[in-house]
């Protein structure tokens, strides 16, 4: 969906698409860190084409299953790599596939629960700050990570705070930015990192 609609309310799934679609080249490395429904899976598969790969995260394998029917849908499996395990491995499981050092051009967090799944499995605190952490090691010159935060959800309060707080401690060549709705309860939010050299 285009990032703004007539009528209708911004969201921060839709602008981290709009952050990311300048950003990402064909031949690109990209991941998705919780690929959930696949709709962020497919989007990356998109902007790195044929001759990129995308790497696809998620500890349900409803998810990667769901994942990997709308990219079979799409015709846009080939180079997708789908991961069952959780993003803080993210170093060892790319590693695994021969991708390393600062080789990846944008990793995609869009945290909380699987849409239309058990909403007591969501991201954690703790695994997730590894993650990000680890993100940062893989992050290529001019490279993004786009972080939607769902503070609305049992738990979701205190993750979004720690990814908050984290981001404020983040040095150059990092910088990081927070978007959010104003006049809204506890609205969707989005943080984007970029790497700048
Ligand atoms: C909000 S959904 C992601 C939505 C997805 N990006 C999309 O396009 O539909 C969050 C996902 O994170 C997954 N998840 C929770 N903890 C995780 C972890 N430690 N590592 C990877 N995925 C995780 C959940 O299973 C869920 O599918």
């Amino acid at each position: 969906m285009p990032v703004a609609v007539k009528n209708k309310p911004l969201r921060v799934t839709d602008l981290a698409w709009e952050f990311l679609r300048p950003v990402l080249e064909p031949g690109d490395i990209a991941v998705d860190a919780t690929a959930g429904t696949g709709q962020d899976t497919l989007f990356l598969r998109q902007c790195v084409g044929e001759n990129g790969r995308v790497f696809a995260f998620d500890i349900q394998t409803v998810a990667l299953q769901q994942t990997k029917i709308l990219l079979g849908s799409s015709r846009s499996v080939d180079n997708v790599t789908l991961v069952c395990d959780s993003h803080e491995f993210i170093i060892p499981r790319l590693a695994e596939a021969g991708v390393g050092g600062q080789a990846v051009k944008a990793v995609m967090f869009n945290l909380g629960y699987f849409p239309g799944g058990d909403p007591a499995i969501i991201t954690k605190v703790e695994t997730t700050i590894k993650a990000l952490n680890s993100t940062l090691r893989l992050l290529s010159s001019g490279g993004m990570v786009t972080i939607c935060l769902y503070p609305g959800h049992p738990g979701g309060f205190e993750e979004a705070q720690a990814v908050i707080a984290w981001c404020e401690m983040l040095e150059a060549p990092f910088v990081a930015h927070h978007f959010q709705t104003l006049n809204r309860k506890s609205p969707p939010t989005l943080i984007i990192i970029q790497r700048t050299r």
